[in-house]
């Protein structure tokens, strides 16, 4: 099981994590992996300049857009 953490304090909501949320929510129920994945909300992740801030488990925070989100859950599952 995979955690996704997208940030929605209030330089990533300005940025669009919650189309970033919506996007993997979306992805992750088109491709059956809600047992294989957990989506979270999360606080400031400290990276706000690059936002919108996502952290995988308790990996590096990465800074996604609704043009790679989908992408990301892809690329979470092809490291499993
Ligand atoms: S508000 Fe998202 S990383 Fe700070």
């Amino acid at each position: 099981m995979h955690t996704i953490k997208v940030c929605v304090g209030s330089a990533c909501h300005l940025k669009g994590s919650y189309e970033v949320i919506s996007i993997i929510q979306q992805t992750i129920k088109n491709q059956n992996l809600s047992h294989e994945i957990e989506l979270r909300g999360s606080f400031c992740l400290g990276q706000c300049t690059d936002g919108v801030s996502v952290q995988i488990d308790e990996g590096d925070i990465l800074s996604i857009t609704a043009a790679n989100a989908e992408s990301l859950v892809s690329s979470i599952m092809e490291t499993v």
